[in-house]
């Protein structure tokens, strides 16, 4: 099976594991891929976002939400009063899963599939445990799921307050919230009559992530 556990090590600090997760091949996403994604922030963060996977530009720079998905979240965080400083941002899945464009350039994102999100849980597991972040904030459906399963649905769950799930087996609480909400691409996605509110409700979510940080 797809499994990202051999490369992860053991009492690794952050920058260490970082470093480690370059290497992985835990699942096959990391053939097409530039590099590894991995989270970015201080290790002191209070607020772990959880994305769905690197994009496009988030592959060629090695870094989380640094396109535009990226460009919405922090105006969003800043706006329901989450300071950036305070935060640490990763991802479900750490490459890229994209389709090329026939004969084209562009690269087409692919969702992530559970055996992959399995796959890669380890590293978010191994992050989260170094974090003990007081809030976990899923963005999105890919999010939810690697935290609380496949049967989530951010409809139904988005804004509320949940108990943190342990990652590391057993399914005891970890310790520390989750408030999960839309993708920020879900607001670039929205045509032009919807976007004002598809994003607002992003905000709204937030701040009940900011209330809990008090
Ligand atoms: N979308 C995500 O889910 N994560 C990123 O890092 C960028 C876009
Ligand atoms: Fe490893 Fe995750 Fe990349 Fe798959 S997606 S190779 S499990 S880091």
């Amino acid at each position: 099976a797809y499994d990202a556990t051999p490369y992860v090590p053991q009492d690794a600090d952050l920058q260490t594991l970082r470093h480690a997760a370059a290497g992985c091949q835990g699942c096959p996403l990391y053939r097409n891929a530039t590099q590894t994604v991995f989270g970015s922030g201080d290790a002191s963060a209070r607020v772990v976002l959880i994305g769905e996977q690197p994009g496009d530009q988030e592959d060629r720079k090695g870094l989380p939400f640094v396109g535009p998905a990226g460009g919405v979240l922090m105006r969003a965080i800043d706006e329901a009063g989450i300071d950036p400083a305070d935060t640490y941002v990763t991802n479900a899945v750490k490459h890229f899963k994209f389709e090329r464009q026939e004969r084209g350039k562009r690269r087409i994102h692919k969702p992530p599939n559970l055996r992959e999100m399995a796959a890669c849980r380890p590293w978010l597991a191994a992050e989260l445990r170094l974090l003990e972040p007081e809030v976990v904030i899923a963005l999105g459906a890919s999010a939810g799921k690697a935290l609380l399963g496949s049967s989530f649905r951010v409809t139904k769950e988005r804004g509320a307050v949940l108990p943190m799930p342990s990652l590391d087996g057993g399914g005891e609480p970890a310790g520390g919230a989750l408030v999960a909400t839309i993708h920020p691409s879900a607001v670039l996605r929205a045509d032009d009559a919807a976007r004002a509110e598809v994003y607002a409700g992003l905000v709204s979510d937030l701040k009940v992530a900011a209330r809990l940080l008090r």
